[in-house]
């Protein structure tokens, strides 16, 4: 596993040289939710607090409380040789510590020290401090498996210490904290949804396999790559348009030669069961003639510099500009360059490069005292330094509104590299450029849990690697758990070899189908996931230890993770694939079951070395399907329903469904059915499996229900029925 950082005496010297704040500063501690409570430093600090960019509104107080019957209170503190504002919180022994966001790392945070600071980071290697997006925020779970969860509110470069305790130090602002408790670290992150919202939810198409890679070019390409999947059934959703079918990087233009006819491109994709998803970046081509620079100089949309020049960096395109997102009037301006894009039939948007990124400069970024003319209900004017870790997140925020304005009657799905706590009400991430290497496939797992559990839960890496080329086993083996995290798109970086699933020959390729279809079976279950963080905040892949938060054992598997809480993937992360997983416990002496599908090529549950193993939980009822290759392949309401069925100790199951059409917003309308089945062990020993409930005025189809009773010690019985009726599991 990964080697834990060392607490060397340097460390801890650090970490004590503090001065505490002024006798006269008193914490002022206000209850903003259930177990949700914010700390100010002092009366004046709270005076003096901004506006929250994490949060989903501006909590008011619901009431002031006594500090003294905090279970958890920050100590304010300045840090007497930097100067910088510290907020800490003790730990008890045994408690672990995760979160942080995105961490090149193992999952468990204990003994680590990184930095909020956004940061085009290509190439990152274990233990860089700080990649593209910021959470300053760490759950904790006791030894007990309660927990808590800590905020440092604050934009600004935030260091996350958690060598000994949790110390968030960051330059001036005294910035609040605020504290989540939980009895467990499932209702900790229900706080941080309360607190900084839900992702909204997806377009079913974007729930499926992503096809991506630096660049297809040109449109030929992009039908090829499509077409091969169709020819060889391999399950995918969406192509990925990257840089270079811009004209000359040019953000809102399209090549000519390249690309003549996005929209017929598009429409073409459609016809062959494919969504497509369009880079922009945030850099705009400094050139007088095109039309995004000539509209935004007219409009005076562009971050300036300390002297109040316009501020140029180099990007892909040469020199270019950058939208101030912080004022309203700029975000509309960016939100309806969509209006003329989406129209030609753009299905998803993909902010890249949004930390900012800029060449050529050693910070890699654009100048912390560049100035940004925030509205006041964003905080006002202030420098980059202060609004740098948001840049990111208001881009993304105007893009998903002009995306959803262009299109009112459809889910917007927007990707974005860089952002902050609270953006995942604007879209997914991803991992950024990892390379192709075993570390980097390592490391993918834990790096989006810890994104989950800062509540981002739609996020996965470039499955195969972004850098480097790596081969065929490392491919197979990063297909095979990839396929199942929430985002799954593979991805590659110019000049490397063709990274599709059939490019290491048959044997990847059959590895990769195999992983694909499992994705698609679990379809209606994943689908439900998303639907349940979104109402809830909860991770969509979670950690193992979230099956089991008092289980010590558990809390640093960097290998494995949960979907829902119903399912659990252990991948083989190494070439050797020879560790061996620390499983949840028993319940009530019924083991997690081992089970997969019967292969595509129709052997039950033949062994490929390079797919993750599934588990189901004792008590628990899996919704599947039968492989489609596409959303809207086969109008799913219609098709069959596999329900895996794995009865507790006292021989009873549960699970639930939702299903919606997948598209627009008549499920705020009610139109969905949230199913909840249930399985009762009768007492000649047949096993009963009906409907519990059942909520939404979507229509239920008669539709054939297959279901698949677990027997952990030999073969599974397996009885047809029809949803909505009961169906009767005689075993023998
Ligand atoms: C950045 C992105 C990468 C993309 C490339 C070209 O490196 O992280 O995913 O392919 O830019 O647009």
């Amino acid at each position: 596993m990964f080697d834990r950082l060392p607490l060397t005496p340097a460390a801890v010297a650090a970490a004590c040289l503090m001065t505490a704040m002024p006798a006269d500063a008193q914490i002022q501690a206000h209850r903003l939710g259930g177990g949700i409570v914010r700390f100010d430093a002092s009366p004046a600090a709270a005076d003096a607090r901004r506006p929250s960019f994490a949060m989903v509104r501006q909590f008011g107080s619901l009431g002031r409380i006594n500090v003294g019957n905090a279970a958890v209170v920050p100590d304010f503190s300045r840090d007497a040789e930097t100067g910088r504002f510290v907020a800490s919180v003790s730990i008890d022994e045994g408690t672990s510590l995760y979160g942080t966001g995105q961490c090149a790392g193992p999952l468990l945070r204990n003994g680590y020290v990184t930095e909020a600071w956004n940061f085009d980071a290509f190439g990152y290697g274990l233990g860089d401090p700080n990649l593209y997006t910021s959470h300053p925020w760490v759950l904790a779970v006791r030894e007990d498996g309660t927990a808590f969860g800590v905020l440092a509110d604050t934009t600004e470069r935030c260091e996350i210490d958690l060598r000994d305790g949790i110390h968030f130090r960051a330059p001036n602002y005294e910035f609040p904290v605020v504290v989540i408790e939980g009895s467990t670290p499932q209702q900790v992150m229900k706080g941080l949804g309360y607190l900084t919202g839900t992702i909204e939810m997806p377009p079913k198409w974007a729930v499926g396999y992503h096809q991506c890679r630096y660049s297809y070019n040109p449109d030929t390409r992009v039908k090829e790559v499509v077409r091969e999947f169709r020819k060889r059934q391999l399950p995918a959703d969406v192509i990925w348009m990257d840089i270079d079918y811009m004209d000359g990087y040019r953000v809102f233009t399209f090549d000519d030669e390249q690309f003549p006819d996005p929209a017929g491109l598009n429409r073409w994709l459609g016809e062959h069961g494919f969504s497509n998803v369009w880079m922009i970046d945030p850099g705009v081509k400094k050139e007088e003639g095109y039309f995004v620079y000539d509209e935004g100089t007219e409009a005076d949309v562009w971050v300036r510099d300390t002297q109040g020049e316009v501020y140029n960096g180099e990007v892909w395109p040469g020199v270019c500009v950058f939208p101030d997102y912080f004022r309203s009037d700029v975000r509309e301006w960016w939100a309806n360059l969509y209006q003329d894009f989406m129209a030609l039939d753009i299905d998803g948007v993909w902010n890249d490069m949004n930390e900012p990124a800029v060449f050529n400069v050693a910070t890699k970024t654009m100048p912390e005292d560049n100035v940004h003319n925030a509205d006041e209900d964003l905080g006002g004017t202030g420098t980059h330094a202060r609004y740098h870790n948001v840049y990111g997140m208001m881009m993304l925020k105007a893009t998903w509104e002009g995306v959803l304005a262009a299109n009112p009657e459809k889910r917007p799905f927007v990707l974005s590299r860089a952002n902050y706590i609270g953006g995942h009400r604007y879209g997914a991430t991803w991992t950024g450029d990892n390379s192709a290497n075993w570390p980097h496939l390592e490391m993918s797992i834990p790096m989006t849990l810890n994104l989950a559990l800062s509540g981002q839960p739609f996020a996965g890496p470039d499955i195969g690697g972004f850098a480097y080329n790596g081969d065929g086993e490392l491919f197979a083996r990063w297909m095979g758990y990839g396929a199942l995290l929430p985002f799954s798109r593979g991805h590659t970086a110019k000049g490397n070899i063709d990274k599709e699933p059939w490019s290491f020959g048959p044997e990847v390729e059959a590895t990769c189908r195999r992983a694909l279809e499992r994705r698609y079976r679990l379809m209606p279950y994943l689908y439900t996931q998303f639907w349940l963080s979104s109402q809830t905040g909860m991770p969509i892949a979670a950690p193992t230890f979230f099956a089991d938060p008092a289980d010590p054992a558990l809390r640093s598997e960097d290998d494995s993770f949960l979907i829902g809480q119903d399912l659990l993937v252990v991948a083989k992360v190494t070439p050797e694939a020879d560790r061996v997983p620390v499983l949840p416990r028993p319940i009530g002496g019924v083991a997690w079951a081992g089970f997969d599908f019967p292969s595509f090529d129709g052997g039950r549950d033949s062994k490929d070395p390079h797919q993750p193993d599934l588990y189901i939980r004792p008590g628990s009822i899996i919704a599947a399907a039968p492989v489609t290759e596409f959303f809207g392949d086969r109008p799913d309401s219609r098709d069959e329903l596999h329900l895996i069925v794995h009865v507790d100790a006292d021989g009873n199951a549960e699970g639930t469904m939702y299903e919606d059409a997948g598209e627009g917003w008549g499920f705020k309308e009610g139109e969905y059915l949230l199913t909840t089945y249930r399985a009762t062990t009768r007492r000649d020993g047949s096993v009963s499996v009906t409907i519990e409930s059942e909520e939404g005025d979507k229509e239920r189809y008669d539709r054939p229900v297959r279901v698949r009773l677990i027997d952990p010690n030999g073969e599974d019985t397996i009885v047809w029925g029809i949803d909505g009726q009961e169906v009767l599991v005689v075993t023998d």
